[in-house]
């Protein structure tokens, strides 16, 4: 049994693209510049952002991190929306998610510049990516296609089973695992809530992507012996043993499946740091798309 480890990946993506920068402003060109928008005070917006902003650092980025309070109007995230597609300094830019209920997250997502969608959340980079045209990849469902590819796990003709229909994480990542590509080519099954016997589903995969947030659901009778599992959960369950009061917890029950596969994530340091190192390989790419 292999550990897929995201961790060490990122840094030397991380490394790679730091490599590059430094390359770029020798030769006369600007550092890409990413910014962020966090609206509100959420414990997991506040460390994702806090995350990226240390990426940009190790890759030799400008960041920018725009925060507004909870109480903010949708009015006046559009006019910020509408300065960041504006300023020729900003390559790419990212709002974070999720945002308050009284916001239209998708009148959001469709007034940034599909141009500056680091994100890929903009339904032309989503359009994009659905018919394998270059575009800006969502970062989690990136992330976890260079893991598969950077460990040269066979996807070509495998039965990959996606627990989750998300925006972000089960619909592109299924779209991107049968797509004619390498990793792609697999015949792909996708479950969520209104899915009957979903274990019966699963015990069918050679590749099991969970991304539905729900701890340890995905248990060792489910999984098939020598099945590849990518575990992109990551709820915060209480656990008074933790300085920060919580720890992260995976869709898959670790302890028991990790021995039944040929390759697992673990959580933490699987899927999440390769999700923001997307984020970077994005932002250079929207700093290169303008050379
Ligand atoms: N919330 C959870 N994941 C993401 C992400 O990848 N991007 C943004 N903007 N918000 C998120």
């Amino acid at each position: 049994m292999q550990i897929i480890d995201g961790k060490a990946t990122a840094s030397a993506i991380k490394q790679e693209i730091a490599a590059e920068v430094e390359a770029r402003v020798a030769a006369g060109k600007k550092r890409p510049h990413l910014a962020a928008v966090l609206v509100g005070h959420d414990g997991g917006s506040e460390t994702y952002v806090a995350h990226k902003v240390k990426a940009c650092e190790e890759c030799g980025f400008t960041s920018t991190l725009i925060r507004r309070e909870a109480d903010v109007t949708q009015a006046e995230l559009l006019e910020i929306v509408a300065g960041l597609n504006a300023d020729p300094d900003v390559d790419g830019y990212i709002v974070q998610l999720p945002l308050p209920a009284h916001i239209d997250e998708q009148a959001i997502i469709q007034a940034v510049d599909p141009d500056k969608d680091v994100d890929g959340f903009h339904p032309v980079n989503v359009g994009r990516m659905s018919l394998g045209l270059p575009c800006f990849l969502s970062a989690t469902p990136a992330g976890i296609i260079e893991l598969l590819r950077r460990y040269e796990i066979e996807t070509h003709g495998k039965h990959c089973v996606v627990i989750g229909r998300s925006n972000i994480v089960g619909k592109p990542v299924a779209s991107l695992m049968m797509q004619k590509a390498q990793p792609g080519n697999a015949t792909v099954t996708v479950c969520h809530s209104a899915t009957p016997d979903i274990a019966d589903i699963v015990r069918r995969a050679d590749i099991i992507i969970a991304a539905i947030g729900h701890p340890g659901f995905v248990t060792a009778d489910m999984v098939k012996p020598g099945a590849v599992v990518i575990d992109v959960g990551t709820t915060r369950v209480p656990d008074a043993s933790k300085k920060s009061g919580f720890r992260l917890c995976g869709d898959v029950d670790f302890e028991n499946v990790a021995p039944l596969c040929s390759a697992i994530t673990p959580v933490p340091g699987g899927v999440g740091p390769m999700t923001i190192c997307s984020l970077m390989i994005n932002t250079l790419q929207a700093a290169k798309n303008k050379d």
